[in-house]
């Protein structure tokens, strides 16, 4: 980590810390706008759904890209959401992840947290992590600075001016490398990596941060055949500890590993269940796969 590196971070925290709550008002009271961040941990669970949509509607100029879509998944669980394209699959990240705001419907996290009162950087903090389908590592650094920045930028002032990582930080940064296969590449130059061990890296990125819910869209998307089976193996080495929703056009990887498969079509779920099911449900032949 460069000392500049470390001073933009400082520097970021603290803009982040003065800036006025919006929402504020002059009285110091709160309008009706955005909430405040719920500390990461405090998700609660025990109704068993880390995720529930209900009834979301959005509409750009007119089309309707998200059409009464409800869904939930399990704590633990990986789901994975298939459909044709413009289904609104990468639409219903950016509701979950507060980069698009639904014209109306329930988001929760667990059972508590209602992310739409939440702003997009408060929901990440929260502990959803989001991929995106293009790697975006910083290609200058090595493969430990990179996560190394990952877990300095998480959560907060602290971790951000502390000088060196401490121990537990180390020990999860091992942890990371090994779970995605890059153990043996710690030094070496993100720019130099493949395209699939970009994704990892960047997977790793997220990790660090102990996501409690993980939506990846397209993760296979460009990777070669070992390459997508090694990152079968790594999702399914994950439940469990963490949620997950995988947005994938690749069959043969949902094959792989999928429980749970929902079908999106025109902005709703179309079909629920295994992939068997779904595979053979008429509905789903006729709008995607029998194409
Ligand atoms: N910001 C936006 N403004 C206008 N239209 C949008 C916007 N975002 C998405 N759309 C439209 O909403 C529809 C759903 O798009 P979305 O990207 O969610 O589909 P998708 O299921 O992810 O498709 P793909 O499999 O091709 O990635 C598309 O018709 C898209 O053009
Ligand atoms: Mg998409």
């Amino acid at each position: 980590m460069t000392p500049d590196l470390m001073e933009d971070g400082a520097r970021r925290a603290a803009a982040a810390q003065a800036a006025p709550t919006p929402g504020a008002t002059a009285s110091g009271g709160r309008a009706a706008g955005f909430a405040r961040p719920v500390l990461p941990g405090a998700v609660d669970t025990t109704h068993g759904r880390i995720l529930y949509l209900d009834d979301v509607h959005v509409s750009f100029d007119g089309f309707r890209a998200i059409n009464g879509l409800s869904m939930d998944i399990a704590p633990g669980e990986l789901r994975c959401i298939i459909g044709p394209n413009g289904a609104g699959k990468t639409t219903m990240m950016d509701i979950i992840t507060g980069k698009t705001r639904p014209d109306r419907g329930t988001v929760f996290f667990g059972s508590t947290i209602d992310l739409l009162r939440y702003r997009e950087a408060d929901i990440a903090q929260m502990g959803i992590g989001r991929k995106f389908q293009k790697p975006t590592v910083f290609e200058n650094l090595t493969v430990f600075e990179n996560l190394e920045l990952a877990l300095r930028t998480d959560r907060g002032v602290l971790p951000a001016m502390r000088l060196r990582l401490d121990s537990a930080q180390l020990d999860r940064l091992a942890e990371v490398l090994r779970t995605i296969h890059l153990a043996e590449a710690v030094h070496r130059q993100a720019g130099t990596l493949s395209h699939g061990q970009k994704q990892w890296l960047e997977i790793g990125m997220l990790l660090v941060q102990e996501p409690r819910l993980l939506l990846l869209d397209e993760p296979v998307a460009g990777m070669t055949d070992e390459e997508t089976a090694r990152t079968a193996e790594l999702f399914l080495s994950l439940k469990g500890r963490h949620s997950l929703m995988v947005v994938e056009h690749d069959m043969h990887f949902i094959a792989e590993i999928s429980e749970k498969v929902t079908v999106l079509h025109e902005g709703a779920v179309l079909a629920e269940g295994t992939l068997d099911a779904v595979q053979n449900d008429q509905r789903v032949i006729e709008v995607y796969l029998g194409r």
